[in-house]
């Protein structure tokens, strides 16, 4: 039964959807955070926890809510963060989100875990890609992806750097999660072997696709293989942040891998504000996790971000409809966003200050 996407007003809408249409495997591989899930349910929290003092008789009338990242244009500071497997959700899975975000003038992330190849997500859509990369334990291969990625026409890489070792998601592990067959990781072949996924989200075979011994002098190796912009995602910590632009990174995400790795590791939210005393004079800071609303992009821009990213909600807009199902998330985010920001007397993206958060007691 289709299902029409305008009738669904919120992306807690989306993920109800979601979970019908989705096999528990699937569903659960999505919405699974590592262990207790508590780092998973606390940046949603965090979020809700910071209290904003709209302005008064401001005037917004005519807003603009456009920005630029990197080159790249935002019609709204957003960008659809990296998500492995998406043809779980939709048979044309990446190409689709691609479709959907050059529609709505949003940058989207391409998981170097995708199930549609980065050539096909670039010439889907007018879009602007940036390839998300796990340095392997094959350095040869991300090297030669990343050039792959730059060849393609991706304007940036994001580098993730909080897996050097898997997070453990219980719930993959009691669903016997594996790729459904028909689909693989198709980035990540080499030597013509196929790439499988089981265990506790990614098995053996993906094994060589992490190192634990990655360490900060990595980077350079593959920052210097490219000329496109590097992205760090992954920093929770304002030294952290800083050594990322001392090798060389453009621009750091604040981020814990949306609850998958550390849990017990700090929401973002509560994270962000010490990186951004530390950094925000050496390049633009992103957030992720836990963004639901579009409320919670304006309290990630007072607290000092560029932009956010946004996972599982895109997810649920895929498996929810497809291409139009996505193109509607967004355009909710949207509308709550430009919203939000007409309630809190904001008619642009300088507007968002620090002092629109109120002091906690
Ligand atoms: C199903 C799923 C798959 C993900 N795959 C990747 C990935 O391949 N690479 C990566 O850097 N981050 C990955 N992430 C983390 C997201 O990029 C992002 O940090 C997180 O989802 C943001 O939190 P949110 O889902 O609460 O918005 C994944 C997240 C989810 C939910």
């Amino acid at each position: 039964m289709t299902h029409d996407m305008n009738s669904l007003l919120n992306t807690e809408s989306f993920q109800a959807l979601a979970q019908e249409r989705l096999s528990k495997m699937a569903f659960d591989y999505y919405r699974s955070g590592a262990w207790g899930e508590w780092t998973l349910q606390a940046n949603i929290d965090a979020w809700e926890k910071i209290r904003l003092l709209p302005r008064a008789l401001v005037d917004v009338s005519t807003r603009d809510m456009r920005g630029q990242l990197l080159g790249m244009n935002l019609s709204f500071p957003m960008l659809i963060a990296p998500t492995a497997m998406q043809c779980m959700a939709d048979p044309q899975g990446e190409v689709a989100t691609a479709r959907a975000a050059a529609k709505a003038g949003v940058p989207m992330v391409l998981s170097s875990l995708s199930t549609r190849s980065v050539e096909d997500v670039v010439t889907a859509s007018s879009a602007d890609v940036v390839m998300q990369i796990y340095i392997s334990s094959d350095r040869g291969f991300t090297k030669a992806l990343a050039q792959r990625a730059q060849a393609a026409g991706c304007k940036a890489l994001m580098i993730t750097v909080d897996t050097p070792v898997w997070g453990v998601r219980e719930r993959d592990i009691h669903n016997g999660f594996r790729v459904p067959d028909g689909m693989s990781i198709v980035n990540l072949q080499r030597h013509g072997q196929p790439t499988g996924h089981s265990g506790s989200g990614i098995g053996d075979a993906l094994g060589w696709t992490i190192d634990a011994s990655l360490t900060w002098k990595d980077l350079d190796v593959i920052r210097q293989a490219v000329q496109i912009p590097i992205m760090v995602k992954g920093i929770l910590r304002a030294d952290d942040a800083g050594r990322a632009f001392d090798h060389g990174a453009a621009a750091v995400v604040v981020s814990n891998h949306g609850g998958r790795q550390l849990d017990g590791a700090a929401p973002t939210a509560e994270a962000l504000p010490a990186i951004v005393r530390a950094v925000s004079d050496r390049g633009p800071i992103i957030v992720d996790g836990g963004i639901r609303r579009g409320v919670d992009i304006v309290r990630a821009l007072a607290l000092g971000a560029n932009a956010v990213q946004v996972g599982r909600p895109i997810l649920w807009g895929l498996a929810a409809g497809g291409e139009t199902g996505v193109a509607r998330v967004l355009q909710i985010l949207f509308q709550e966003f430009d919203l939000a920001m007409a309630l809190a007397g904001c008619a642009d993206l300088s507007a968002v200050t620090a002092d629109l958060i109120c002091p906690r007691p």
